[in-house]
């Protein structure tokens, strides 16, 4: 009875291990960026990463202790990142600058916070400072012999590279790193990651590198494919092709089994007016692709069966972002913490897979009061018109005409603009004059926010005529 009992249990566990295991082998990474005026305080962000979604590595472009502190206690593992103007003075022998670095951002926090792996410096090779690029290894060494001399042994220490550091990637096996640096510069680093067992940290982005002939290749959607002849592999990812250039050229110089993780990819999901491949279907199959492949353990052609850490960039949305628009449109998240698109985040919800936009928390977008009359009539005439909201609601002897005034035609259109377009923060950008709100503006007392909603929910929109009469 007892035995049957123990055979039992054992049955079970080894059933529970095969249905989990490919779940709970899931990890991925985020750049947490924080170039934006909006985000919610860090300990929000980390509990909510923590309780909600699948995310397990956070990576840090700094070492600001109270992001830092805020991860205590969440496992959640990160990385946080050396300041490029110390990397001379950590690099020094002479001086006790690395183990001061390390006594001030590191032994504080670790090891409550899950600190797994310290940056050195950002895209430092990409500066062309060469009084940077010359300390960069020797900062590396010292840095890591800082935290072994701290006790910090599980701490890993690398440096993120643009993939400007190769000269030739195309096609992958013809990889290699730029001339003058590859002898003087990776070789040595590379034989420091061989030696403490730590990755060679690169941040390839096809967003960078895509046409409009090359938009699905760099998408992971179905193309013909770029043949390598040397290796007849024939590549059908941009993304997997950098990889494996990468690859190429670490081999070229005798470290081919230095592991490989990823710094810093993503995709956006909104861009400039005209611009192609950056809607959020766009930045939802490039980062759900990345996610399943780079978990999926089948690796590249050139490295089968690996796993890749990987960082997707970014965790938020960051509206502070200078540059073209797509910048500001990398997030995964939209600064209320609502996902940018359903790219299989969220825990819950159907196996893994995050909800549609918009779902959960209401919102509704609305003219900003501060808008000048001009920008409004363009907004109604760009919702009603080529955006393909349904305004006939506000025309005369329509449900919605009265309150008869620009701000509440203007909001009322942008709305529906919004709803209809599938609830994104940029699909209720109008030139920054237009407001999400999640409190539903039907309700408010002031009568000249009073607009009707068109979300398509009928209990709703009753709710709101009933507030109109
Ligand atoms: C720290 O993060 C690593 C990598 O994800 C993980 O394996 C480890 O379990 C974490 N440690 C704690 C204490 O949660
Ligand atoms: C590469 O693969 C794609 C997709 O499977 C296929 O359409 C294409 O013909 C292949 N090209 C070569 C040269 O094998």
């Amino acid at each position: 009875m007892a035995a049957g009992w123990v055979l039992h249990a054992v049955l079970f566990r080894l059933l529970h291990l095969v249905l989990f295991s490919s779940v709970t082998a899931f990890s991925i990474g985020v750049n947490y960026g924080a170039n934006a005026d909006n985000l919610p305080p860090p300990a929000q962000v980390a509990t909510y990463l923590k309780q909600n979604t699948y995310i397990d590595r956070v990576k840090l472009f700094d070492a600001n202790p109270d992001m830092i502190r805020a991860f205590a206690g969440t496992g959640i593992a990160l990385m946080i990142t050396v300041p490029n103007t110390d990397i001379p003075a950590i690099a020094s022998r002479s001086s006790s600058a690395a183990s001061a670095w390390v006594a001030a951002h590191v032994a504080p926090f670790y090891p409550a916070t899950n600190i797994s792996l310290v940056a050195v410096g950002n895209e430092v090779m990409a500066t062309s400072d060469r009084n940077l690029i010359a300390h960069l290894v020797p900062a590396m060494r010292s840095l890591y012999a800082a935290l072994a001399a701290a006790g910090f042994h599980q701490i890993r220490v690398s440096t993120p590279h643009s993939l400007g550091i190769l000269s030739a990637s195309e096609p992958p096996s013809v990889g290699r790193f730029r001339r003058g640096y590859d002898r003087a510069i990776f070789a040595p680093m590379l034989e420091f990651h061989r030696r403490t067992r730590t990755p060679f940290l690169v941040n390839p982005y096809p967003y960078f590198g895509y046409t409009a002939r090359t938009l699905n290749y760099a998408l992971f959607r179905p193309n013909p494919g770029v043949f390598d002849p040397a290796t007849r592999i024939n590549y059908t990812n941009m993304f997997v092709a950098q990889l494996d250039a990468v690859h190429a050229a670490m081999q070229r110089l005798g470290y081919g089994d230095v592991e490989i993780a990823v710094g810093e990819t993503g995709w956006p999901s909104a861009g400039d007016a005209g611009q192609i491949g950056v809607s959020a279907e766009d930045a939802a199959s490039f980062n759900g692709n990345l996610i399943r492949l780079v978990n999926s353990g089948k690796g590249t052609p050139m490295m089968p069966g690996r796993r890749f850490e990987t960082y997707v960039f970014s965790l938020f949305n960051e509206n502070q972002k200078p540059g073209p628009t797509a910048e500001r449109y990398f997030g995964v998240f939209n600064a209320d913490l609502t996902p940018a698109y359903d790219v299989g985040l969220l825990r819950g919800g159907g196996g893994g897979k995050a909800p549609a936009p918009g779902s959960g928390v209401r919102r509704w977008c609305v003219a900003s009061a501060g808008a000048d009359g001009a920008a409004l009539q363009a907004n109604i005439n760009y919702a009603c018109g080529s955006g393909g909201a349904d305004c006939g609601p506000i025309q005369e002897g329509g449900a919605c005409f009265d309150p008869n005034t620009l701000l509440a035609h203007a909001s009322y259109s942008m709305n529906a603009y919004y709803q209809a377009a599938g609830r994104h923060d940029f699909n209720c950008d109008f030139g920054h004059t237009g407001v999400i709100t999640s409190s539903d503006p039907s309700k408010s007392p002031s009568p000249t926010l009073l607009i009707h909603s068109l979300s398509g929910e009928v209990e709703s929109k009753s709710l709101l005529m009933l507030d109109f009469n």
